[in-house]
């Protein structure tokens, strides 16, 4: 398509918000903000080692410390969670922000107004991976603050963000892969956007995507199955036993450990994605983290067709306990979800339910 004839992320906005007369361009402002924090974060991914002698934004100090999830932050993680900071801070849009690598909500300083959103997010998700040049991602979610908070501007506490995903005004992820992407949903389906490296624009290139309800692709680190339930292993067993077995049809897996570029997947061309609770530390009720994991890629996933799930409800109706509070997470294509959530309903099958070990099997004593 001619350069002439796509809309830029602003024109999109714009247009979007001619549906509310109303609006008084605060959104708009802020997600401009957060897609220009996405652009910078690109920039630093993409000059990988090359910023690492002396990278001036970051804090060395910091990089290598042990963030509030017990995770090892890498210089990458603390300069992202700066951008983010500090393109979103200063515009009168937020009343606070809380990210994966601060143990605390953040206060908008005193210098600056404060507004009627709160942000959330993940500054970078998959950051294992950045080391061997494979994809990664930023996750943002926006919630409104409550009338009593914006009214009073004052500071914000962990509770202002307990609020379901159903409740989010606007989610997205920017994906730092061989194109940098800005997906986002503003509660009306879900656009794609390709940063224009020439014109530094975000370019809608992928408008309303729509997720296939079926699948023959799943996601799940298998490295956990010893420790997973009943109803996951006998999902994957079932995938795993392809076109001879209950399924009859072979499946694919793909694990690329950068959970914002399996969503993206995903949102391309279908498929399953699952990191579930499991067994494995019983003090952590799965891996991924609700409020800015599983709450926004959720939304996104439910905009664009598809489903997220705990795997027993769905994610948007979970009421959040904790601010970085873990929860098993599946999502994707609409009837692979729905199968995962019936296997979580009907009773938990054993081995005992194979043919081998029935009325008339070999193994029956
Ligand atoms: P983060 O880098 O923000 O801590 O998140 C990493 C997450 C997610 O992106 C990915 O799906 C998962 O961790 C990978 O987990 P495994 O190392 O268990 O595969
Ligand atoms: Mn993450
Ligand atoms: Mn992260």
């Amino acid at each position: 398509m001619p350069l002439t004839h796509r809309s830029t992320l602003t024109q999109f906005l714009i247009e979007e918000r001619r549906r509310f007369p109303g609006a008084s361009g605060d959104f708009n402002a802020l997600i401009l903000d957060v897609a220009l924090a996405c652009k910078a974060i690109a920039r630093a991914v993409a000059l990988g080692e090359l910023a690492s002698p002396a990278c001036p934004q970051a804090d060395p100090g910091a990089a290598g410390a042990i963030n509030i999830q017990g995770e090892t932050q890498t210089p990458l993680d603390v300069l992202s969670n700066k951008v983010f900071i500090r393109r979103t801070e200063w515009a009168g849009n937020l009343a606070g922000m809380a990210s994966e690598e601060m143990e605390l909500p953040y206060q908008i300083p005193g210098q600056y107004p404060r507004g009627k959103y709160l942000l959330v997010f993940d500054p970078l998700d998959g950051s294992s991976n950045i080391d061997v040049n494979v994809s990664v991602g930023s996750i943002f979610s926006v919630l409104r603050a409550s009338p009593e908070l914006e009214a009073s501007g004052r500071d914000v506490c962990e509770q202002d963000f307990l609020q379901p995903g159903s409740r989010q005004v606007a989610a997205g992820y920017a994906l730092y892969g061989p194109t940098t992407m800005l997906v986002l949903t503003v509660g009306d389906g879900v656009n794609g956007f390709t940063l224009d490296p020439n014109l530094g624009e975000f370019m809608l290139t992928h408008p309303k995507l729509q997720i296939p309800a079926d699948t023959h692709e799943f996601a799940i680190n298998a490295s956990n199955s010893r420790f997973w339930e009943a109803p996951v292993k006998r999902y994957v067993d079932e995938c795993l036993a392809g076109k001879t077995g209950p399924r009859a049809k072979d499946f694919n897996m793909r694990w690329i450990a950068s959970m914002v570029a399996e969503a993206h997947r995903i949102l391309m061309r279908g498929g399953v994605f699952m990191y579930p609770r499991d067994t494995k530390d019983m003090s952590k009720p799965g891996r991924l983290r609700l409020l800015y994991e599983a709450n926004p890629i959720g939304f996104l996933m439910e905009q664009a067709g598809g489903r997220a799930s705990t795997g027993e409800r769905p994610m948007l109706g979970v009421q959040p306990q904790s601010l970085h509070q873990r929860i098993g997470l599946v999502f994707g294509s609409r009837h692979e979800v729905e199968r995962i959530e019936r296997y979580h309903a009907e009773p938990v099958h054993t081995e005992m339910d194979n043919p081998l070990f029935t009325e008339r099997s070999l193994f029956r004593v």
